[in-house]
C-alpha cells in the first residue's frame, strides 16, 4: 500500500459566541473531509483564509480534538491513548508560517533544535549534540558549531525558519505538516527555503502536507492538490489536472486571481462579488453558491466530490452536466 495516512470524513465545529447579545453561530471549520497522503508524496491544500487549512493539520496532530472522524497512519488508526498519540506526534512534524511560534526565544539554537529528540528520549546527550550539528547542516545553517549558540534574535527570518526546519526534522519524520511555511519570508528567500524543503523532501522521501493560498508555490512543490472551501474539499487532483484544468468555479476563481488580468477575468470576478452580497445561509447547499456566478436551482443541494477523471474530482452541480 503506498498511504501513509489517511483522513476520514473528519469534523471539526466551532461555536463563535455573539458579541453584544447577538446570537452564536457554528462555524464548520472541517466538515466531512477525507483525503488519503502517499508515500514520498506532496499534497497541497489551499484555500482562502478560513477555509479550514490549520485545523485539518491540528486535527492530524491531535492538538485539537475531532467531533468525528478518523485518523489512520501506516494503517493504524490513531487514538487518544499515551502510545498512538506519540506515535504519530513522532513521525509527524509540524512547520508553522511564524518561526516564533515553535520557537523559544529565549532559547539558544542548539537546544531548540535538540528539545523534540529529548521530549521523546531520543538518544544519550552526545548522540543528541551530534544529531543537531547534523541538522543543522541539512538545512545549511553553517558552520553548524557557531550557530548551536546563537539564539533566534540574531538570526535573520530566513534562517529562524531553518531552524524551524531543522527542529522537524531532527526526529527523522515520515511526515511533514508545513502550514504556509514561506509566506513570511521576503519574496527573495522564499525560493530558497522551498528549493530547500524539496530538496530534503527528495532526499529523505518525506510525505508533506503543504498548506498555502499560493498556487504557484504549489505548483512548484506539490504533486496533488486538495481545493478546500469552508470547511470541505471541493476539488482534488493532480496539480496539472486541477491547474490546468480547474473544474470548480471556486478554483477557476483562485486561479483567474493569480492570472494576468484580461478582460474576461474581470468580468467574472465582477459577478463573484456581485454575488457574494446575496444574504444566503452558507452550509445549505453547495457554499459556494452564495458567490458563485453559474449559480442553477439544484445548487440548492450539497454536491458530492465525483470522479472526472483519474485522480481528479470536483463537486459542483454545474460543470459535472
Ligand atoms: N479555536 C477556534 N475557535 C473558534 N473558531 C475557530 C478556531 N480555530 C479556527 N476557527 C475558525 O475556523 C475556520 C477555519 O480556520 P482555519 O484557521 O483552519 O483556516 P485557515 O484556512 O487556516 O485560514 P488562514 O489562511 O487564515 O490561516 C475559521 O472561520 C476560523 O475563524
Ligand atoms: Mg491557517
Amino acid at each position: 500500500m503506498n498511504e501513509i495516512l489517511r483522513v476520514e470524513h473528519l469534523r471539526k465545529y466551532f461555536i463563535k459566541k455573539g458579541m453584544f447579545g447577538s446570537k452564536s453561530t457554528t462555524v464548520k471549520a472541517t466538515d466531512d473531509v477525507s483525503f488519503t497522503l502517499r508515500k514520498g508524496e506532496v499534497l497541497v491544500l489551499a484555500g482562502e483564509s478560513g477555509s479550514g487549512k490549520s485545523t485539518i493539520a491540528k486535527l492530524i496532530l491531535k492538538s485539537i480534538q475531532a467531533d468525528s472522524g478518523k485518523i489512520f497512519f501506516e494503517e493504524q488508526e490513531i487514538n487518544n491513548e499515551k502510545k498512538s498519540l506519540e506515535k504519530i506526534r513522532m513521525n509527524c512534524q509540524m512547520i508553522h508560517q511564524d518561526p516564533y511560534d515553535s520557537i523559544n526565544p529565549r532559547m539558544q539554537i542548539g537546544d531548540i533544535v535538540s528539545e523534540p529528540l529529548e521530549i521523546h528520549k531520543i538518544g544519550n546527550k552526545k548522540e543528541r549534540s551530534e544529531r543537531v550539528i547534523e541538522v543543522l547542516q541539512e538545512v545549511k545553517l553553517e558552520p553548524a558549531e557557531e550557530i548551536i549558540n546563537k539564539y533566534p534574535h540574531m538570526l535573520s527570518g530566513g534562517q529562524r525558519q531553518r531552524v524551524v526546519l531543522a527542529r522537524a526534522l531532527a526526529l527523522k519524520p515520515k511526515i511533514i505538516l508545513a502550514d504556509e511555511p514561506v509566506s513570511m519570508l521576503d519574496v527573495s528567500i522564499r525560493a530558497e527555503m522551498l528549493e530547500l524543503m524539496q530538496e530534503l523532501q527528495k532526499k529523505y522521501e518525506i510525505s508533506f502536507i503543504y498548506i498555502t493560498h499560493d498556487l504557484a508555490t504549489a505548483r512548484y512543490f506539490g504533486q496533488r492538490i486538495a481545493i478546500l472551501y469552508l470547511g470541505k474539499i471541493i476539488e482534488i487532483g493532480l496539480i496539472n489536472q486541477v491547474l490546468t484544468n480547474p473544474r470548480h468555479p471556486y478554483t477557476q476563481a483562485l486561479i483567474d486571481a493569480i492570472s494576468e488580468p484580461d478582460p474576461e477575468n474581470l468580468h467574472k470576478e465582477r459577478e463573484i462579488r456581485i454575488n457574494e452580497s446575496k444574504n444566503i445561509d452558507v452550509y445549505q447547499g453547495c457554499r459556494f453558491r452564495a458567490r458563485c456566478p453559474y449559480v442553477v436551482e439544484k445548487c440548492d443541494t450539497e454536491p458530492n466530490l465525483e470522479k472526472i477523471d483519474d485522480e481528479h474530482y470536483c463537486a459542483c452541480h454545474v460543470t459535472l452536466d
